[in-house]
C-alpha cells in the first residue's frame, strides 16, 4: 500500500473551507491510497465516498459544525471520541454497537457498555446530539456508525491530527456484543506479544499498530490503570522496573491515594504538582501540539503511562518503530496513523440491506417505536 502526501483543499470532502483548511495538516491519505486499503480490506466494497450525497447532502456538514462546536467548549472531545471509535470498531466492526443501551430489543441482556474496558468511555452525548439534528434534517437516513466514524475523523483534525477520507454507508447493528468486549480490545496491562495478536486478528501489522497506539498522544488516563506499576508490580511488592526512575517518582506524586485522578497522555513536563488539575490542562492543550512524536518520545525514555504502551519498547521490531516515528517531525507517524485509521474505519462495517439505521444511537430501531 502507498500512501502520499497530498494538497487536502483537493479533496471534495472537504467543501467546508472555514473548517478544513484551518485545522488541516499537511500529512493526509489520498484518495488513491484509501483505495488500495479498501481493496486489501475486501468487506467494504460497498461504501461509498459521499454515500448521502443525494439522500442527505448536509449529514457531514452537519457533522463538521457539531464537532466544531464542541471542540471550542471540550477540547477533550477528540480523545473521547477516538477511544469509543476503536472500541467500537474493535468488537464486530464500525457499527455502532458500543452506543446500544439495549441489546435484541431487551434491556436485560448485557451491554457493551457494561463490560469492564468500556466503563470509562466518553463521547456518547455528543453522538446524540449530532445524531439528533441530522434526524431534523433527513429522518431515518444516516447511520449512527456513520456519525461516529465522521466525527471521529473531525475530533482528529481539530486536536491537530492529520486529515484521512472517511467512505460512508455503513449500517448499525442490531445489538450489542457484551460477550466480545474483553477477548478483543487489549488489556492495559496486556504484553507486546497479546497485543500484536490482537491487532493482527483485525488485520494490522506490527507498522499499523505501533501508529495506532499513538493515539494515546491524546487524552488522558485514569491513575487505577496504573496503580499497580507504581508500587506492587505483578505482586513483586516493587515497581515496574521498566518505568524510568524519575518518571516512577511524578507520577507517584500525580497518582497519590486517589485512583480516580488522571494522568495527561505524555505531558509531565507542563503539569504543576497538584493531582486534580489535570482535568482543566486538557483544556489548555493547543489545538496542533497533539498529534506530533510525544508519544513515542516517552516511550524510549521509559515514561510510557500504561504497561501496554510501554510493551512497545520490549521487543526490537515494535522499539524499532517507535524509534523511527520519533525521529522526524512527527509526518511519519501522522502518514501511517492516516492510513491505519482508514483501515480502523473500515473493519467489519454492515452494508446494504445488513443490520440497520437507527433513529436512536443508543437503541436498536424495534425498542425505539
Ligand atoms: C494495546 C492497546 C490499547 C490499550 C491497552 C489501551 C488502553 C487504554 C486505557 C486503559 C485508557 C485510559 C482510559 C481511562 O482512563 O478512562 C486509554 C485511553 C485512550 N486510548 Fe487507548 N488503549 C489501546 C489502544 C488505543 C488505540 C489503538 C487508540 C486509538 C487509535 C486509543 C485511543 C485512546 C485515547 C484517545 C485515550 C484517551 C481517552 C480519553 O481521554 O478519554 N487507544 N487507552
Amino acid at each position: 500500500m502507498t500512501f502520499t502526501i497530498t494538497n487536502p483543499r483537493r479533496h471534495p470532502e472537504q467543501d467546508n473551507p472555514s473548517f478544513l483548511t484551518s485545522t488541516l495538516s499537511s500529512s493526509s491519505v489520498s484518495m488513491a491510497s484509501l483505495q488500495d486499503s479498501l481493496s486489501d480490506h475486501g468487506s467494504t466494497k460497498d461504501l461509498q465516498y459521499d454515500f448521502y450525497r443525494d439522500s442527505c447532502p448536509d449529514a457531514q456538514q452537519i457533522v463538521r459544525s457539531k464537532m466544531v462546536d464542541a471542540y471550542s467548549q471540550q477540547k477533550d472531545i477528540s480523545a473521547a471520541l477516538l477511544r469509543l471509535f476503536f472500541h467500537d470498531c474493535f468488537v464486530h466492526g464500525c457499527d455502532a454497537s458500543v452506543l446500544l443501551d439495549d441489546s435484541h430489543g431487551n434491556r436485560s441482556f448485557s451491554i457493551e457498555k457494561q463490560a469492564v474496558p468500556n466503563k470509562s468511555l466518553r463521547g456518547f452525548d455528543i453522538i446524540d446530539r449530532i445524531k439528533e439534528e441530522i434526524e431534523r434534517v433527513c429522518p431515518g437516513i444516516v447511520s449512527c456508525a456513520d456519525i461516529i466514524s465522521l466525527a471521529t475523523r473531525d475530533g482528529i483534525i481539530l486536536a491537530g491530527g492529520p486529515y484521512y477520507p472517511v467512505f460512508t454507508g455503513r449500517r448499525d447493528s442490531i445489538r450489542s456484543y457484551y460477550e466480545d468486549v474483553l477477548n478483543e480490545i487489549p488489556n492495559p496491562d496486556d504484553t507486546i506479544t497479546r497485543i500484536l495478536h490482537l491487532f493482527l486478528l483485525k488485520g494490522f501489522n506490527e507498522r499499523e499498530t505501533v501508529s495506532l497506539l499513538g493515539g494515546h498522544n491524546i487524552g488522558k488516563m485514569s491513575c487505577e490503570f496504573i496503580q499497580n506499576r507504581l508500587y506492587n508490580f505483578n505482586g513483586t511488592g516493587k515497581p515496574d522496573p521498566t518505568i524510568a526512575a524519575n518518571f516512577l517518582n511524578k507520577i507517584r506524586v500525580k497518582c497519590q491515594g486517589d485512583n480516580n485522578s488522571r494522568v495527561r497522555n505524555g505531558l509531565f513536563e507542563s503539569m504543576d504538582s497538584g493531582a486534580s488539575n489535570i482535568q482543566e490542562l486538557a483544556s489548555s492543550l493547543p489545538s496542533g501540539e497533539g498529534f506530533d512524536t510525544h508519544y513515542y518520545e516517552n516511550l524510549m525514555m521509559g515514561q510510557g503511562l500504561l504497561f501496554a504502551d510501554q510493551q512497545l519498547m520490549a521487543e526490537e521490531k515494535t522499539a524499532r518503530l517507535v524509534r523511527a516515528y520519533a525521529s522526524d517531525d512527527g509526518s511519519t507517524f501522522r502518514l501511517d496513523f492516516a492510513a491505519a485509521m482508514v483501515k480502523m474505519s473500515n473493519l467489519g462495517v454492515l452494508t446494504g440491506s445488513q443490520g440497520e439505521v437507527r433513529l436512536n444511537c443508543s437503541l436498536p430501531l424495534f425498542s425505539s417505536k
